[in-house]
């Protein structure tokens, strides 16, 4: 019938569309929907996907390593779908290949965060613009400032009590960059504050009600509207009780083999956790889910709660927000925390390839903060102000991505024995 082509169809085709209207709802009357066409309606489609999509793909994952059984393998022969559509292609792969990466299906389902391209335009324009009011209120602490700028855009002004936090909110930014996730973090630019300055000279009285030093330099990331808490997902919510001295007593493994059961936005989500947790790892960044694991001690709900310093877009894309603990502050307070960042490292053995890639680039390069410097001044017109990591921290960073290197072939390992 296919092969008749549309001219032929007419009144037939009709008649033949009413009947199949009629069987999906006696399909659904009966709750066993039809896997295709459940499949391909979630498709690719960058936004969080719906409930059957969901029961779709926790259908597939019961049969992990099995194609997608077949419309006839009833032996009835079901009606085609009343659309014609893509075979549902990538959600009927499992969620994990190469035994640690992603699946490219479900990579493509992450909602995109905010590209090269946008940011690079934002960032030229908040560059340039003047800032035309400082409010206090809804970026946090209350050094910090929402700023409105005269191209229409807003940003969250952090003020650093010390220089080693706008230092580490940028540098942050940029290793993003390198680590190819920048995309997840708002985009970041360095201004310095001159009361007498162009920039500023609208909220000239503002500053000097403001707890800021003229001349300091602060950090603008883009605003962002209508963002909403994030919890910590299934594998590390689990976790119960931390001994205030050992760190975590037992964190969920996330491994392609722990999988099973989750819906498709659960692995999503879990698509970008991964690339979180990497970036917390080089980073030392202790301010988000790893002070979250620190609270267990005295808080055992803590992990049902809002993770720090991460939410969501509107779209269900993930942002990681204020990364001003990573790199500087972070490296300086090793000892206290990598006791919490390294078991979570460790507890993630799936990787977005993309990533992981980076990291072996980097580990093979040896050079990643001279990679991480030359991207810094590249973009970064006040890269020179506030100094780049001392030979030491540059140390630490290639330390950090050696060791998530070496952990990912260690996952890559683990999985080929099984
Ligand atoms: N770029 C942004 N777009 C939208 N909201 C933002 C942005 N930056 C910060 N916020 C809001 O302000 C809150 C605090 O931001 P941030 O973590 O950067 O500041 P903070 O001083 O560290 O505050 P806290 O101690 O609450 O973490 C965020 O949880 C978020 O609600
Ligand atoms: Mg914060």
């Amino acid at each position: 019938m296919r092969r008749a082509g549309l001219a032929g169809l007419g009144l037939v085709a009709g008649l033949w569309l009413l009947a199949v209207v009629a069987l999906a709802g006696l399909w659904s009357g009966r709750g066993a929907p039809e896997p295709g066409v459940e499949a391909t309606s979630s498709g690719r489609l960058l936004r969080p996907p719906s409930q059957a999509a969901q029961k779709t793909f926790r259908a597939l994952l019961t049969l992990p390593g099995q194609p997608l059984e077949g419309p006839g393998e009833s032996g009835q022969e079901p009606p085609p779908p009343p659309v014609p559509a893509d075979p549902p292609r990538g959600v009927a792969e499992p969620p994990v290949r190469g035994g640690i990466f992603w699946s490219r299906a479900l990579e493509a389902q992450v909602p995109p965060g905010f590209s090269a391209e946008e940011a690079a335009s934002w960032l030229r324009a908040a560059r340039e613009a003047r800032v035309v009011s400082l409010e206090r209120g809804g970026c946090g602490r209350s050094s910090n400032r929402l700023a409105r700028l005269s191209d229409g855009s807003r940003a969250c002004v952090r003020y650093g009590i010390n220089a080693e936090q706008i230092q580490g909110e940028a540098l942050s930014y940029h290793l993003a960059g390198l680590l190819g996730i920048q995309e997840r973090l708002p985009p970041l630019a360095l201004a310095r504050v001159e009361a007498r300055g162009g920039q500023w000279a609208p909220v000239r009285d503002e500053l000097r009600g403001s707890p800021w030093a003229d001349g300091a330099v602060v950090s603008l990331a883009r605003w962002v509207d209508n963002l909403t808490d994030v919890v910590a997902p299934a594998p590390w919510r689990a976790e119960a009780g931390a001994a205030a001295t050992s760190g975590p007593r037992r964190l969920q493994p996330l491994s392609a083999g722990e999988l099973r059961g989750l819906s498709q936005a659960q692995l999503v989500e879990l698509v970008q956790w991964s690339d979180l947790i990497v970036f917390d790892y080089v980073t030392a960044n202790f301010d988000r889910l790893v002070s979250n694991l620190f609270s267990l001690q005295w808080d055992p709900r803590v992990m049902q709660r809002a993770t720090s310093n991460l939410h969501r877009a509107p779209n269900g894309g993930l942002v990681f927000l204020d990364n001003e603990a990573g790199l500087v502050h972070g490296y300086r307070l090793l000892a206290m925390w990598d006791k919490y960042n390294e078991p979570l490292l460790r507890s993630v053995c799936v990787f977005r390839e993309a990533t992981a890639q980076r990291v072996r680039e980097l580990h093979r390069a040896r050079n990643a903060a001279a990679q991480l410097l030359h991207l810094y001044r590249t973009r970064e017109p006040l890269a020179g102000v506030l100094g780049f990591l001392s030979e030491q921290q540059a140390q630490l960073l290639q330390d950090r991505v050696d060791f998530v290197h070496k952990h990912i072939l260690h996952c890559k390992a683990k999985a080929a024995s099984l």
